[in-house]
This record gives structure tokens, C-alpha cells and sequence, in this order.
């Protein structure tokens, strides 16, 4: 049953194994038979979808990076302005919401305080309310005017792993269909990015494969003081995500940076032996993107980090500056972080487990945060 390890010395672990099945049942029954999209079971009026002048997200913790993530895919295919906020930030600054806005709250258990507080404000302001939820009947989703279930099943570990990449689908699969709704997207290009979301489940089993030397290398940074993980594009949420990962489990010092902003700031922090964790966007999508972190993988590691890579497989222009490579299967660029996520949990995981901690129940945290 959900409430029980199978086996796995976790449910951290098992609900890391656990994130090709929660994809595809996040998935199923959204095509219909002509290729369109039916996300029917959300009851967003057409109306909503055509006419919101602007999209935002708002969500705490590790829902917040999958509504980052959300913002790149929503302005892609949506053609929509789309803010992503705090949800702990969002009510108290008087935001601008009227009828015209659509207002999406993600939330894995849908008792989150500052979630609900902030999409009350927001209905209370006129605006539309599209919860994205894993919890049937939660307290969220029932104060919204729509919503849009995740089917990751019950996830027990604190920190979130399998409801954050179906938090990712469910994002994805709002922006196509604002995008179908709204014509800035065709027919041909939605069965597209569906069809490549179909054939992520695969991908994350052959991640999920090829992970013990992940393993091995968090071992040997156990006692590491601190890790820094840089990324850009929809990389840069990744990167955040691997660095709350590690706070939460390893109660390790842990930032996430753009790697744009190195020369701003961070790259003073990297003194020799620093491990640096960088997510690399695919070569596919912007090749200027791509080339620019390359340089800033060179420019660090002359300053001596330890370069930790993970890169798209084939991408071969990263391989003389990694220490260590780790390899995720080529999907579409805005999809990468589906698969680029599961090494950064496994990494935390194991890195945990290396310093002795409880990585089911990590001291100072709940699994849901029902007080503001
Ligand atoms: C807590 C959990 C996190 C989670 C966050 C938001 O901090 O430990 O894993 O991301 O709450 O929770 P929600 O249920 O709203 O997604």
C-alpha cells in the first residue's frame, strides 16, 4: 500500500522511484481522440482561458520552483504576460488582480496557510482561481474556482520529489492548453509537446538507472560545508530546487544562483574544492544559452570548484570541464527539467542519508505548513 516502504529503506526513496508512474497518471486521459487537448475534469471556463490579460502563480516551497518553471512554458505557449510569486509575499503588497487575471496555486497537500490566504485575496479581488493540487478534496482546491489534480498518489517524505514533477506536467500541460484556447499555438505543435511529454515516463526510468555514481559522488561530499548549483532558462528553477533539496535533507548550506549572475556576486564564494553543481540547458534549445554556461563551468573551475555537470546525453562540449558528469536523457529544452530534477534529489537523498539524517522526517519541518 502508499503508506508503506516496499521494500525501499525510504519513502524518499521510493517516491523518487516512484516518478515515471506519477508522470504518466498525471498524464493520462488528456488527449482527446483528435489530438486535442481536454483538460475538461479542471472546469476553467473557455472564457477565463481566452480572455486573462495576465497569469499568476503563486505556491510556497518546492511548488514555487515547478511555478517558476511554469512561467518560461505559459509565456511560450500561452503568448500571456505570467508573474510567479511567493505565496507568502504576494497578498501583502496589494498586487493588481481583477476578472481578467487567472490566478494558478500549486500546492502538493492543499493545506498550505499561506497558498490558501493568498488565492482568498485573489478571488476576493475578482480574480480566477486554477488550483493545481495532489490531494482530492483538500482545503485549496474546494476555495478555487477550478482545478486541476495531480496523480502522483500520497507522498509522505516531507520534502517533495514525485509531486514536483507532476506539478512540472500539470504546468505544462495548463500552458498548451491556454495556448489551444487562446490560438498562439497550433494543433500540430500541441500533439507535439504532448506526444514528447508521453515519452518522459522513459526517460526518468533510464535516469532513475543510471544513478549510483550520483550516489557514490554524494558519499564523498558528506562532509562538504557547501554546495552551490547554477543553472539557466527553466535550469535556473532546477537549480534552486537541488539546493532546497539539500538544505532540507542534509541541513547542508545550499544556494541555487542564475549563472548569469556569477560575475554579480556568487563567483567569490568559489575557493578550490567547492563543489558547484551546474545544470546545463540543452544544446537544442538556445545554443548562445548553452555556450555561455560552458564558460561559466570554465571560469569556475579555474578558480578550482568541483565541477558537478549534469548535461544532456550527447552533449559532448562539457565533457573537459567536469569532474564529475552526469548524464539526462535529450528531451525538449523546456521540458528538461523533468529529467534534469532526479539527479539533484537522488544527490540530496544520498548525501543525507551519508551525514546519518532522517531523510523521511527532516528535523524543523512538516510536511505541510497549515499556519501562516
Ligand atoms: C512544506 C514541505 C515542502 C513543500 C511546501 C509546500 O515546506 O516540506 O516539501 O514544497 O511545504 O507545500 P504544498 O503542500 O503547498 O505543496
Amino acid at each position: 500500500s502508499a503508506a508503506e516502504k516496499d521494500g525501499y529503506a525510504s519513502f524518499m526513496l521510493k517516491e523518487i522511484a516512484e516518478q515515471p508512474r506519477a508522470v504518466a497518471d498525471t498524464l493520462l486521459g488528456r488527449v482527446a481522440e483528435d489530438g486535442t487537448l481536454r483538460l475538461d475534469e479542471a472546469r476553467v471556463r473557455p472564457e477565463v482561458l481566452r480572455e486573462a490579460r495576465k497569469v499568476v502563480v503563486v505556491a510556497c516551497g518546492t511548488a514555487f520552483h515547478a511555478g517558476l518553471i511554469a512561467k518560461y512554458a505559459i509565456e511560450h505557449w500561452a503568448r500571456v504576460p505570467c508573474e510567479v510569486e511567493l505565496a507568502s509575499e504576494f497578498r501583502y503588497r496589494d498586487p493588481i488582480l481583477d476578472h481578467r487575471t487567472l490566478v494558478v496555486a500549486i500546492s502538493q497537500s492543499g493545506e498550505t496557510m499561506d497558498t490558501l490566504m493568498a488565492l482568498r485575496h485573489a478571488r476576493e479581488q475578482g480574480a480566477h482561481v486554477l488550483a493545481i493540487c495532489n490531494t482530492n478534496g483538500s482545503t485549496i482546491p474546494r476555495e478555487s474556482d477550478a482545478v486541476l489534480y495531480t496523480h502522483a498518489g500520497p507522498e509522505v517524505a516531507v520534502a517533495s520529489t514525485k509531486a514536483f514533477l507532476t506539478q512540472l506536467v500539470a504546468c505544462y500541460l495548463v500552458a498548451l492548453y491556454l495556448g489551444q484556447a487562446r490560438g498562439s499555438t497550433d494543433g500540430a505543435e500541441i500533439r507535439a509537446a504532448v506526444r514528447e511529454l508521453a515519452r518522459v515516463p522513459d526517460a526518468l526510468e533510464r535516469t532513475l538507472a543510471t544513478m549510483e555514481p550520483v550516489r557514490d559522488l554524494a558519499r564523498d561530499l558528506a562532509d562538504k560545508r557547501t554546495v552551490l548549483f547554477l543553472g539557466r532558462h527553466v535550469g535556473y528553477p532546477v537549480a534552486l530546487e537541488g539546493a532546497l533539496k539539500l538544505k532540507e535533507l542534509a541541513y547542508m548550506h545550499a544556494e541555487g544562483f542564475a549563472a548569469g549572475e556569477l560575475k554579480h556576486g556568487p563567483i567569490a564564494l568559489v575557493e578550490p574544492g567547492l563543489p558547484v553543481v551546474v545544470v546545463v540547458p540543452s544544446p537544442s534549445g538556445h545554443r548562445l544559452l548553452h555556450d555561455k554556461i560552458v564558460s561559466n563551468i570554465q571560469e569556475i573551475r579555474a578558480r578550482g570548484a568541483r565541477t558537478v555537470v549534469v548535461a544532456e546525453e550527447g552533449d559532448e562540449s562539457v565533457v573537459p570541464y567536469a569532474d564529475h558528469l552526469v548524464r539526462v536523457p535529450a528531451v525538449p529544452p523546456l521540458l528538461q527539467p523533468l529529467v534534469a530534477t532526479v539527479p539533484l534529489q537522488v544527490f540530496a537523498c544520498a548525501l543525507a542519508t551519508g551525514r546519518g539524517n532522517d531523510v523521511d522526517q527532516p528535523r524543523n519541518l512538516a510536511k505541510s505548513v497549515t499556519v501562516e
